[in-house]
């Protein structure tokens, strides 16, 4: 079958095939050459999983796993896992980390895992809500009888509020649980479906639907440094010390007055955080959208973090809400979560906020450092250069020495991956590369700086 004949489209009867047959079909079928499937085909063991973590499992998607070393976070030195397909976010962070550590590390705090689960109720009358705000003690033993091992790990029901919604008039009663080491959705939509029908009772409305919600305001973690001018100074290019926390205390002024600066400020801070909670196969859409809600809390997108210039020093911080988990979930399910979960020591599930707030702190850090003192895309280009080199057919070693070639003249194209190994085989009159394919050669050309 050639790739134009199946290409957007699945043969007759796939969705019927049984599991490893699914997988033999895609493989067959849409992974073309050994490249594609030495790199994309799912082994034996991943392809298990897969089809016990989604529906109509075909394969996995092997993203990369990094480390990032060199974090010091309160006073523990650790190397984070991260999985991302971003070339530069591996690379900052440690870079960031590194320089952090020559001024103490990071110091770090979490709240209690208190997060909130909705019934929505509808047909509620004001004697009814009343009725609802005298009901908490009823729930509260019905969620007893069905978070007993939550209990017993010190986590469980904590409070409950009612209010009328005043443009839809539905009434939102809100459950706040203290979910311990899990993520929480499991436990919040379960609470709020099990408080559903005594709810209903009680009010004589009918709920419209249960939900969690993933703002977790309540689940914050803070990470903060002190970088003195000298040492800030000795990385900043073509800055002194003092001038770069000037410009960096300047960029934060400027996402917190300019939202279009500031998303994209939030978006160097989840580079690393998203990478951390997909490294430890947590659910990254929830955090992204709690920390993006958390940064609009005023009614203006504005920067998770602040850069300021005092007392001879850098100062950063940050606080988000992070619903990240240690159990529960695909978290201790999947073998691959499992091994960065012990990199990092086994964390509790505050732990792991306050590492992954560091985190994101230390990636900011890096992308406005450099963004302030000599900008990025010079750097940014330099790590693009070998992915470059790889379309153009380089493997091995040949790989890097082609992108340092590319570097040194500036030019990043497909075109310029193709002379610098050329220029490679000419020098070691040896092949330098794989066979590069038409599906491998295909995508972005790349651009000159
Ligand atoms: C790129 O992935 C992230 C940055 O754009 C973040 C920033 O601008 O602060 C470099």
């Amino acid at each position: 079958v050639s790739r134009k004949q199946i290409a957007g489209q699945l043969p007759e009867g796939f969705r019927k095939l049984a599991p490893g047959q699914r997988k033999a079909a895609w493989e067959t079928l849409f992974l073309l050459d050994d490249d594609e499937r030495a790199a994309a085909a799912a082994g034996p063991g991943a392809f298990e999983l897969a089809d016990l973590m989604v529906e109509a499992a075909v394969g996995v998607v092997p993203l990369p796993l990094g480390l990032a070393s060199g974090f010091v976070i309160d006073g523990e030195n650790l190397d984070l896992p991260l999985a991302v397909e971003e070339p530069s976010v591996v690379a900052a962070a440690g870079y960031a980390a590194h320089i952090i550590a020559k001024g103490g590390g990071f110091f770090t705090e979490a709240d209690e895992p208190l997060m909130e689960s909705y019934v929505y109720l509808e047909g509620v009358d004001d004697e009814g809500l009343a009725r609802i705000r005298t009901s908490e003690e009823a729930v509260r033993a019905a969620l007893t009888a069905v978070q007993s091992s939550l209990e017993r790990r010190g986590g469980g029901f904590r409070s409950m509020k009612a209010e009328r919604l005043p443009e839809t008039g539905l009434v939102a009663v809100e459950l706040s649980i203290d979910v311990r080491d899990a993520m929480g959705a499991n436990i919040l939509n379960t609470a709020a479906e099990t408080a559903k029908p005594l709810l209903e009772a009680a009010s004589g409305g009918s709920a419209l639907m249960c939900i969690l919600s993933n703002a977790s305001p309540a689940r914050r973690a803070r990470a903060r440094f002190s970088l003195p001018l000298e040492v800030l100074g000795a990385y900043a290019r073509g800055c002194t010390g003092m001038e770069a926390a000037r410009r960096m205390a300047l960029a934060w002024a400027l996402a917190d007055e300019d939202p279009r600066r500031a998303v994209t400020h939030n978006k160097g801070i989840m580079n690393g955080v998203a990478a951390l909670a997909q490294a430890t196969m947590n659910d990254t859409r929830a955090v992204e959208a709690a920390a993006h809600a958390w940064a609009a809390r005023t009614g203006r997108v504005r920067p998770l973090s602040r850069f300021e210039l005092r007392e001879g020093a850098l100062h950063g911080s940050i606080e988000l809400p992070l619903a990240l988990g240690t159990v529960g979930g695909s978290v201790d399910l999947h073998p691959a979560s499992r091994a960065a979960l012990r990199l990092l020591g086994n964390p509790d599930s505050s732990r792991l906020a306050r590492i992954a707030s560091a985190l994101g702190l230390a990636q900011n850090f890096a992308a406005v450092l450099a963004l302030v003192c000599g900008g990025i895309q010079q750097g940014h280009m330099r790590l693009h250069a070998a992915r470059l080199a790889y379309r153009a057919g380089a493997s091995g070693p040949a790989t890097r020495e082609a992108a340092g070639l590319m570097a040194r003249s500036g030019v990043y194209t497909l075109d310029a991956a193709r002379q610098a190994l050329a220029q490679l085989e000419t020098a070691s009159a040896i092949p330098v590369g794989r066979k590069p394919t038409e599906a491998s050669t295909t995508g972005q050309e790349g651009v000159q700086v």
